[in-house]
């Protein structure tokens, strides 16, 4: 059973007629998206907003009705996934590279579910290289700044050139191994010049959608 869909598909039952819902990105919100898609096909009445550039393209690819976060005073409902995902719900984020859209839109959310599957679930955030979105200026610099709070950062690369997010900047990859203290570090991390949002998402998670070997487990807080 691909445990991402079951997780993804799951969450769709949480979308009621009017709501306006965030899209998630990366290959469990995937599923998520594309089941609204089939349920926006059947008569489901909502309005979307997605997450990046990639959710974008597959929302319209699926017919599913847009909108956008200045058109609204609230999201109801956003639904995403997680590299990491502690007992506390503290999360790492960005993977995909879609971070900073990613935060800004959970935060704008009154219920942010996150879809993974079991092997997201961690004791302690860190293993995952945590994804820090930074300017492309002096962005050398900003990766000194960001070693001295104890990690080894690597800019993140595709196909031989650095990666570009859909906000023009790039990704550092920061090893930490174990985050002890995640609130602490996120504050810190964005008081950095050249850090444009780190991918540490504090507090911000209502419910957690874990895809298991046979069943799909709720995890509430
Ligand atoms: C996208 O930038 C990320 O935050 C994803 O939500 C996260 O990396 C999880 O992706 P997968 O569901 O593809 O593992």
């Amino acid at each position: 059973m691909n445990l991402k869909q079951v997780a993804g598909e799951k969450a769709a039952s949480y979308i009621k007629d009017g709501m306006i819902v965030g899209l998630g990105t990366g290959s469990t919100a995937y599923y998520f998206t594309k089941k609204i898609g089939e349920l926006v096909k059947e008569g489901l009445k909502v309005k979307c907003i997605p997450t990046s550039k990639d959710t974008k393209k597959l929302a319209k690819e699926w017919n599913i009705p847009l909108t956008e976060l200045a058109q609204v005073d609230h999201i109801d409902v956003t639904v995403d996934g997680a590299d990491e995902v502690d007992p506390d719900f503290n999360l790492i984020k960005g993977g995909g590279g879609a971070l900073l859209r990613e935060k800004i839109i959970a935060y704008a959310s009154k219920k942010l579910i996150i879809v993974v599957d079991k092997t997201k679930m961690v004791e302690i955030l860190g293993k995952f290289p945590l994804p820090v979105e930074v300017t492309t200026f002096a962005w050398e610099n900003t990766l000194s700044q960001i070693e001295r709070l104890g990690c080894k950062a690597t800019l993140r690369r595709s196909a031989d050139q650095p990666f570009i997010t859909d906000n023009d900047n790039y990704i550092l990859d920061c090893q930490f191994d174990k985050i002890e203290n995640p609130a602490e570090l996120n504050s810190k991390l964005n008081q950095i010049p050249g850090v444009v949002e780190n991918g540490l998402f504090i507090d911000m998670a209502d419910l957690v959608v874990v895809g298991k070997d046979t069943t799909v487990e709720i995890v509430e807080k």
